[in-house]
């Protein structure tokens, strides 16, 4: 990271050069938002640590920073509280300076990495013929924002949607629909082609015969092994089953990206996890020469365990014994592909939970066999969403709701809302539906994202669409509000001029639009985007306490008025950009 220039980082640097002065380690003085900001504004701690190193009293310790903080002209007053607590209050001088840095830097005073990293992000992870629905949106939700923080921190991401397409299901839908239409071309080995252009099946039959397809493989086990055959034949060649299997894709996919057009998600690569298939055999053969993979059982396996493992790690399947290649070998497989094609840095997996070991197996079989170490793979995992039954959410009738129609919902509800609330009454009926879709998809975006991403959560669409509270449409709403505040300002011909902080509701909002990197920081290093939730909800509220106590356009004194629109105008653009890594779109209007 480049070195800070927030209020934190400066104010942190004099402290650590005052217990550097003392003979002491200059990391002491870490300073950080005070927990009692009628107190403070920043406190440091390093007091206490330091007297226990030195066996002396905390309380001298602290003064002696105290007196060396006072000089620095960002602090007006500083004391030391309790048994050696540091206190600190900001002078307006530095507030004013840094709420300027903010106002004039079209990154809103963020900082960026010094050395970007090449990122493979690997989120959405849909499977062909299966409709999406609200189980994958997590992994798209967050996967999204993540894509979108890293980029702004300055890293080269590639991000991919990794499809399920290559596994067991491929191979039932196929008998299946075999089932069903048994004249069609794909299935006769004897057919020279070519192969009709329209697929034989629509998303719908997909998404019925899916279910039918798993359900009898699961009970039946000659239809078991006829599945297992036809996945083989499939995988090895056969040219009618790829015929059929790319028109699984094709459908499959044109849902997908509807979906993501939606949801205003973008992928550089749409892989999946057939791409793996040409790496596999010189995988084996690569592994085999090396004695990294043996042969047990028929299947083509590499061991894991470690000795200090206190659950058992199974072996990754590379080969199965039907020849067919599974989730491990394709994951495998990938990693081979991306680091010849890609090289990544890092590579993160936006997954379920509920795979944590399968990517652990993955992770150790690609560090063993020196293709992408350990540490460069990570797994992020995230909890299920609920209903408010605390069950994993499913439709009225019990289903499992489709996400086209979940945003259907989301959108209504949304509309109504904005009846009730009177907004959106002078414009169009077709701007008025896309501002409904704008607060929809703020709504299920923010609600799942200001969840700490390895809990579960209960999903309650009417509690989250509402413009109240912490929630997506209020957070749309603020940013709505001071955009048009901004346009009236330039009507009346009203310029931004010199910040200078008076009331204590703007020096709050400064301190809050400092805290800007604070927040980058936590959720780009933890990978948590709900940090950037709280961030963005900290300072929709700072705002609003300060519109309320600061009025603009009828201030009188015009050096005021100009310094209190600076300081709108750089909430607005803060606000912008965090909502934009959260994946929200503002409209113009509502
Ligand atoms: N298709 C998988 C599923 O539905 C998720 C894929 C995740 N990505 C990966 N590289 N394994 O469970």
């Amino acid at each position: 990271m480049t070195k800070s220039q927030d209020l934190a980082g400066l104010l942190s640097d004099a402290a650590g050069a005052a217990f550097a002065a003392l003979g002491l380690e200059a990391q002491l003085g870490a300073m950080r938002r005070s927990d009692r900001p009628d107190l403070a504004d920043f406190q440091c701690n390093g007091a206490m640590a330091a007297a226990k190193k030195l066996g002396k009293n905390p309380r001298e310790i602290a003064s002696a920073v105290v007196e060396a903080l006072k000089a620095s002209p960002l602090v007006a007053s500083g004391d030391v509280a309790g048994p050696g607590f540091i206190n600190v209050r900001l002078s307006a001088e530095g507030l004013n300076k840094r709420a300027e840095e903010i106002a004039a830097d079209a990154r809103a005073g963020a900082w960026r990495v010094e050395t970007p990293r090449r990122v493979v992000m690997d989120f959405g992870g849909w499977n062909v013929a299966k409709e999406m629905h609200i189980g994958h949106l997590r992994s798209t939700v967050i996967g999204d924002s993540l894509q979108r923080l890293f980029r702004f921190m300055g890293d080269a991401v590639t991000s991919d949607v990794h499809l399920g397409d290559w596994g067991l299901q491929m191979g039932q839908l196929i008998n299946e629909v075999k089932l069903e239409q048994p004249g069609l071309p794909y299935f006769d080995a004897g057919f020279a082609g070519p192969y009709p252009d329209v697929s034989p099946v629509t998303m719908d039959d997909l998404g019925r015969l899916y279910p039918l397809a798993s359900g009898k493989s699961k009970t039946d086990e000659a239809r078991r092994d006829e599945d297992r055959k036809a996945t083989q034949e499939l995988q090895s060649g056969r040219p009618g089953y790829r015929a059929l299997w790319r028109h699984f894709c094709n459908v499959t996919r044109v849902g997908l990206e509807r979906e993501c057009a939606s949801l205003g998600v973008k992928f550089d690569l749409w892989k999946g996890e057939s791409d793996a298939e040409p790496f596999i055999p010189e995988i084996v053969e690569d592994l085999k020469a090396r004695s990294i993979s043996e042969f047990d059982a028929g299947a083509w396996i590499v061991r894991v365990a470690r000795e200090t493992d206190k659950k058992e790690v199974p072996p990754i399947i590379l080969v199965n014994r039907d020849g067919a290649i599974g989730y491990h070998g394709s994951d495998l497989g990938t990693i081979v592909d991306r680091k010849r094609s890609i090289d990544p840095q890092l590579t993160l997996y936006v997954v379920d939970q509920r795979q944590a070991l399968h990517f652990e197996q993955v992770f150790r079989a690609s560090d063993r066999a020196g293709y992408l170490p350990e540490k460069a793979l990570e797994h992020l995992g995230f909890g299920t969403v609920n209903g408010p039954d605390g069950k994993p959410f499913k439709t009225r009738e019990g289903g499992i709701l489709k996400l086209h129609e979940f945003i259907g919902q989301a959108d209504a509800t949304a509309m109504a809302r904005m009846q009730e609330a009177e907004l959106g009454a002078d414009v169009s009926e077709a701007e008025r539906a896309d501002i409904a879709h704008k607060v929809a998809v703020a709504a299920i975006k923010f609600s799942d994202l200001s969840n700490v991403r390895t809990t579960n959560y209960i999903f309650d669409l009417e509690r989250f669409i509402s413009f109240e509270g912490k929630t997506g449409p209020y957070l749309l709403y603020a940013a709505v509000r001071v955009k048009s505040l901004a346009r009236r300002a330039e009507a009346e011909g009203v310029k931004p001029g010199p910040i200078s902080v008076e009331l204590d509701a703007e020096r709050a909002l400064v301190l809050a639009l400092d805290g800007f990197n604070d927040a980058l920081r936590g959720a780009y290093e933890k990978r948590m985007p709900h940090i950037l939730c709280d961030h963005a909800y900290t300072l929709g509220q700072a705002f609003s306490g300060f519109y309320a106590a600061a009025p603009i356009l009828v201030e009188s004194d015009p050096v005021k008025k100009a310094s209190r629109l600076a300081l709108a105008l750089a909430t607005l653009k803060q606000l912008e950009i965090v909502l934009g890594l959260i994946g929200i779109d503002i409209p113009e209007r509502m």
